[in-house]
């Protein structure tokens, strides 16, 4: 368990190197990250390489005993790339160049721009290729499934297209083209679908341009890799993800690397609505999930944001620890915080690190410091796994579907996936987020929503987890499309109504309008955005709406399937129901539930086989109590005790 800084030395007078060197090891600072911009320090001219100052910083570390994750400075190409190479900049919707001196302004698939960045990643590693200080690399930074419209990524994408789909007529064919006269009849035909109005473009054509996108940001990642693995074999590398742009596919853009890492920057504002999403945790199981192992945060908030948007508040008092340790709850084993200390220059002076400009630590560094202390008491926990009875499967080709075509007002994939991780954790169970392909094998209750872009292998592992006797549960917008992203001619949920046992007869789309349902015990919920109208096969209803045209229609279902049973929820409802529903499918399958848990206080268990360290975080601005059963051995305070008492974003963790 380490926690680490990103340092940015480029950016500070030389000076001050030292003195922050020496007060990171004093606070308990095991590592930073650094030179992830740094290229035109390392390049300042074509072939002139200079790293006479990254050593002299190194050699600081050094003396400090703080470890160093190295950069890979790809994301900001230095100036004098651009002047000579005009060509490798990327391009907007509008097909012009971005504006360089920004940053992240490079086409990833020119090969021009390539052979400098595999030129100066080469460069890197082999100077520091005998260094034992470096213990990670980062390739480039926060990385996208680039939209860029530029000659190279155009072409590519033809090439990309004609090699998946053999000829033009297939392309023509899969895409539906004989809609709006939109036949190629010549590959120069094909043009990436970022135009204005972009609502109007072929789904199709959408879908395989973001598949692309996706690739290449993936074969980018590989292709870097394999340079910094050819020269040290025993590299770790990594990338670091981020929940915002166009995202990749994560599974396979995290694929050629060694583990995981995200910029985990929670939200610093709590809803006055209790029952708003806002805990950050499902993001974090949502990384472990990846890999399924542990992970790092390479960027942790660490005060108020802010610089090209307004600023936020500033992290309330807890929250700078509390973040930390719920994300290593969650199973982070390595912290680091985005910054060291504020920047007084560049575009990003007011995206606050733990110092302030002035360079005095104050209120959120103290709290650092205390959780660095803290830490250093959780060696016990560092062998320690999460291992959850319940999944979540998150697909990325159906987050995209859901942005390429909107279903309803208010509709959002990602919450849909939120509502039900809220819901199971709510009783204190762990739960992961998975791929829809990983063996699910283990899992007690699989949660599969908004299966809406099929996949075969996705539609096949589903059905032999239910085959097998598991509890599956299925929402509606499942099986809507095909793999070209059509709609498939069949009643849904098509290719999964045989494991559901009913069938949509009609669907609502009410989007921000109000409708009711009624459980099996007479419980109502409301719920809004969208209603399946289904009529039963094999099923039982659940749950019925209440209202209008289609009262006492069922809109959530229960089914067997071979040994397996299946529940269907058709419609989107208040988090209530969630609740109640997450509560009653625990209850039938056996997890354990905590049921008295105070609203906001989230519970994770990390096991090492033999010791189980209960996790318990206030993710609220409001002091918690919680009675344990028994007395436990607290890790934080080294005490015995039998109640739990959280100040707002307080931490405790007992061993069971
Ligand atoms: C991202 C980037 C950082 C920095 C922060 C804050 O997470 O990776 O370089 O820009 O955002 O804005
Ligand atoms: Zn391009």
């Amino acid at each position: 368990m380490k926690i680490g800084v990103d340092y940015y030395p480029e950016q500070w007078d030389s000076t001050l190197w030292e003195k922050d060197a020496g007060l990171m090891a004093r606070t308990g600072v095991k590592v930073v990250r650094i030179a992830e911009f740094a290229w035109s320090k390392l390049e300042p001219r074509d072939g002139e390489f200079v790293f006479g100052w990254l050593d002299e910083l190194m050699r600081i570390f050094a003396r400090y005993g703080i470890d160093v994750v190295m950069g890979i400075p790809t994301n900001c190409p230095p100036l004098w790339l651009y002047r000579i190479h005009p060509e490798i900049v990327m391009r907007g919707a509008d097909e012009k160049p971005i504006q360089t001196g920004i940053r992240g302004h490079r086409c990833i698939n020119s090969d021009v721009f390539l052979s400098y960045a595999k030129r100066i990643t080469e460069r890197i590693v082999r100077h520091y290729s005998s260094s034992n200080q470096i213990i990670a690399w980062q390739i480039d930074n926060e990385l996208e499934a680039y939209h860029c419209t530029c000659e190279v990524c155009r072409k590519k994408f033809r090439e990309w297209l004609l090699d998946k789909h053999d000829t033009l007529e297939n392309i023509n064919s899969v895409f539906g083209n004989s809609v709006w006269s939109g036949e190629y009849s010549d590959i120069s035909e094909i043009q990436p679908p970022t135009a204005y109005p972009k609502t109007w473009q072929n789904p199709s054509l959408c879908m395989e341009y973001q598949r692309f996108s996706s690739e290449c940001t993936a074969k980018y990642v590989k292709e870097l890799a394999m340079i910094i693995k050819r020269e040290i074999p025993k590299a770790k590398v990594t990338v670091n993800a981020w929940l915002g742009g166009s995202k990749p596919d994560i599974y396979k853009f995290f694929d050629e690397v060694d583990f995981v890492s995200f910029d985990n920057y929670p939200p610093i504002n709590i809803p006055a609505d209790k029952d708003e999403l806002y805990s950050h945790t499902f993001f974090l199981d949502m990384m472990r999930g990846v890999k399924g192992k542990k992970f790092w945060i390479m960027e942790q908030l660490s005060g108020p944001t802010g610089s090209w948007e307004p600023m936020s508040q500033t992290p309330r008092p807890g929250q700078i620890m509390g973040y930390s340790l719920q994300a290593i709850a969650h199973g982070a084993d390595t912290v680091m915080h985005f910054r060291w200390r504020t920047a007084v220059t560049g575009a990003e002076m007011f995206w606050h690190g733990l110092i302030d400009h002035s360079n005095v630590p104050g209120r959120r560094f103290n709290e650092f410091t205390e959780l660095c202390k803290s830490i250093s008491k959780l060696g016990v926990i560092d062998t320690t796994e999460i291992v959850s009875d319940i999944a979540i499967l998150y697909s990325p080709e159906n987050e995209w579907a859901f942005k390429i075509q909107p279903q309803t007002e208010g509709f959002d994939y990602i919450q849909q996936l939120r509502f039900f991780h809220k819901a199971f954790s709510h009783y204190g169970a762990n739960v992961d987020v998975v791929s829809p392909e990983s063996d699910l094998s283990s899992y007690k209750v699989v949660i599969a929503p908004a299966m809406f872009v099929y996949k075969k292998q996705a539609a096949e592992n589903i059905y032999r987890y239910a085959i097998n006797g598991g509890t599956l549960i299925l929402t509606n917008r499942s099986g809507v499309k095909d793999q070209n992203n059509n709609c498939m001619m069949q009643p849904l949920p098509s290719v999964y109504k045989e494991l559901v046992g009913a069938e949509v007869s009609e669907y609502d789309p009410i989007g921000n309008n109000n409708q009711t349902i009624v459980d099996f015990a007479g419980n109502r919920f409301s719920c809004s955005q969208w209603c399946d109208i289904l009529s039963l096969t094999t099923a039982k209803a659940y749950a019925e709406y209440d209202d209008g045209f289609y009262r006492c229609c069922p809109a959530v279902t229960m089914n067997r399937y071979c040994s397996g049973v299946i529940y269907y929820v058709g419609t989107v409802c208040e988090m209530d129901f969630y609740k109640s529903f997450a509560g009653n499918v625990m209850l039938q399958t056996g997890i354990p539930r905590l049921n008295d848990l105070p609203d906001g206080v989230e519970v994770t268990t990390r096991t090492n086989g033999l010791d189980d360290f209960i996790f318990f975080f206030n993710n609220s601005d409001e002091g918690a109590e919680i009675r344990l059963p028994k007395a436990m051995y607290s890790v934080i305070d080294s005490v015995g005790k039998d109640r739990i008492s959280l100040k707002p974003f307080g931490f405790d963790i007992v061993r069971k």
